[in-house]
């Protein structure tokens, strides 16, 4: 099949910055007459890798294949078009896409006109992505994270042409502020506020995957929350890969994250949420701005990394273990309740034995309620990638089971310490047991109550009565 490369990754170029602000675009793209008879009676399935900013973005593929009349494939075998949105954080993620891709090769085989397509963060992965190309032929369509807006021309390019189309822009000093609207949920909803990230800690492919750092314009979020609240969603979470570095990419540095959360906060929407911060660019304004307004949960989730300054140096985190202690003092000065979790690598190159331990020592001394827990995955193109890893699988492995045995015992913990609480839960769907609706709570905690489904898209008092450390059960104390 014949190639057309509109652009392909460079690695390098996408971790180069350079200044100014970004230029403002529409995503609100009008398909051609050939697309919309293309489209006809056509059937799309996007299966989604990753973290939430790759749900958003599969929301907005959505919304473009909606405004075409296509309809959601109940499977691959039924569809026309299946997009697999992707994930480059850990080579594990990356393993089980690879192993989805190839079980689609039958499929593409009895349907010739199958499109296959591969975004999100693999696509931008330079070296990697050629040996995906070369032994996955029917992979026929790869755009990469700053190209979503351009869908149409590129599915109509592969059919005009009956080409196998690639459009990976690497260097990107754009943001889309207006995207036609789709929502995977009734209630909840992801609000980008930012994108890219600028931070380049020495493990992490996102400075490389989702580009330089760019915000979105105070007033387009807050249109979007308040449109948001219009249809009745009861809860946002502002999105962003490095959400409190919020605004330091404007010319004018006069709105700041704080300034943007209590912006957001005015809108009355009930609940807000927002991740992820970085410790670094924290300012006690955010807490102020937190502990003013009740319709800001109480929970955040604060990736730590490591308990050691000597790691978190060789990771770039730009912050001391004493400073992330301080940080969480301050916090919890302002918002007492806050239910704080955490991310947490294992087996950095050169992690040592004490260092190790300091991980595990903090973990217990700011008592984390629950964390996410990896082991160190080399990124192809990442500073560290190129330290020396001297640590043995074993001690890798076990480093995680000891890290995962305080993480829980703390959990417990804290889950012990919730029971006969009162709390708000916002019902989103009905469990599996029958009878039970579940929901999450202000802490973000999951409580599964006896009730009716009626009550989901609705708040309700409710009183925790047993801990199952990652859920809860709960009674309904509020009609
Ligand atoms: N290896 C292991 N974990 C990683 N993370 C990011 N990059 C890597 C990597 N190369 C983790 C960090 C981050 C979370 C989203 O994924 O903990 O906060
Ligand atoms: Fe990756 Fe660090 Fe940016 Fe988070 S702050 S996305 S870990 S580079």
């Amino acid at each position: 099949m014949k190639e057309k490369v509109i652009s392909w990754p460079d690695q390098k170029k996408a971790g180069m910055r350079k200044k100014g602000e970004a230029i403002r675009l529409s995503g609100n793209i009008v398909p051609s007459s050939f697309l919309c008879d293309w489209a006809k009676g056509k059937k799309y399935f996007i299966k989604t890798y990753g973290c939430q900013a790759n749900v958003r973005d599969s929301e907005i593929l959505t919304a473009y294949f909606n405004l075409l009349n296509m309809e959601l494939a109940d499977n691959e075998a039924s569809a026309d078009i299946i997009i697999f949105n992707t994930c480059a954080i850990r080579e594990h993620a990356e393993t089980r896409i690879r192993g989805e891709l190839g079980r689609l090769k039958p499929l593409s085989r009895q349907n010739p006109d199958l499109i296959i397509g591969l975004c999100g963060c693999m696509a931008h992965e330079s070296e990697p992505l050629k040996d995906l190309v070369a032994t996955n032929k029917h992979l026929n369509l790869v755009f990469g994270t700053h190209n979503i807006h351009e869908i149409y021309s590129l599915i109509e390019n592969c059919v005009k042409e009956k080409a196998r189309v690639f459009n990976v822009t690497s260097t990107v000093d754009t943001v889309v502020e207006e995207y036609p609207e789709a929502r995977f949920d009734t209630y909840k909803a992801f609000v980008n506020i930012m994108y890219g990230c600028d931070k380049f800690c020495t493990y992490c492919i996102v400075p490389y995957t989702r580009g330089q750092q760019r915000s979105r314009k105070v007033e387009c979020v807050v249109e979007e929350v308040k449109r948001l609240k219009e249809k009745g969603f009861m809860e946002v979470t502002l999105l962003g890969q490095n959400v409190n570095a919020y605004g330091l990419d404007f010319d004018n540095q006069e709105y700041d994250f704080a300034y943007l959360l209590e912006q957001v906060a005015l809108t009355g929407i009930p609940r807000i949420r927002f991740t992820s911060p970085h410790p670094a660019d924290f300012k006690e304004n955010v807490f102020k701005v937190m502990a003013k307004y009740k319709n800001i949960m109480p929970a955040l989730h604060l990736p730590m990394q490591s308990g050691s300054t000597n790691v978190l140096n060789k990771m770039n985190r730009r912050y001391s273990r004493e400073e992330y202690i301080n940080l969480v003092k301050m916090l919890r000065s302002y918002v007492s309740d806050v239910r704080l979790t955490t991310d947490i690598i294992v087996a950095f190159p050169t992690e040592t034995e004490e260092d190790f331990l300091e991980t595990l020592s903090i973990v217990k001394e700011l008592h984390f309620a629950s964390a996410y827990t990896f082991i160190y995955s080399p990124r192809v193109g990442t500073p560290a990638s190129r330290m020396v890893d001297n640590l043995t699988p074993e001690i890798k492995q076990d480093r995680f089971n000891r890290l995962a045995k305080v993480v829980d015992e703390e959990a417990t913990i804290d889950g012990k310490k919730c029971v006969n609480s009162i709390v708000e839960v916002l019902f989103d769907s009905i469990d599996d047991v029958i009878g039970f609706i579940k929901g999450y709570d202000e802490y973000n905690r999951l409580v599964h109550v006896k009730a009716d489904p009626s009550l989901i898209g609705k708040i309700k008092k409710v009183k925790i009565i047993e801990s199952h450390t990652y859920s809860y059960i709960g009674e309904l104390i509020e009609k």
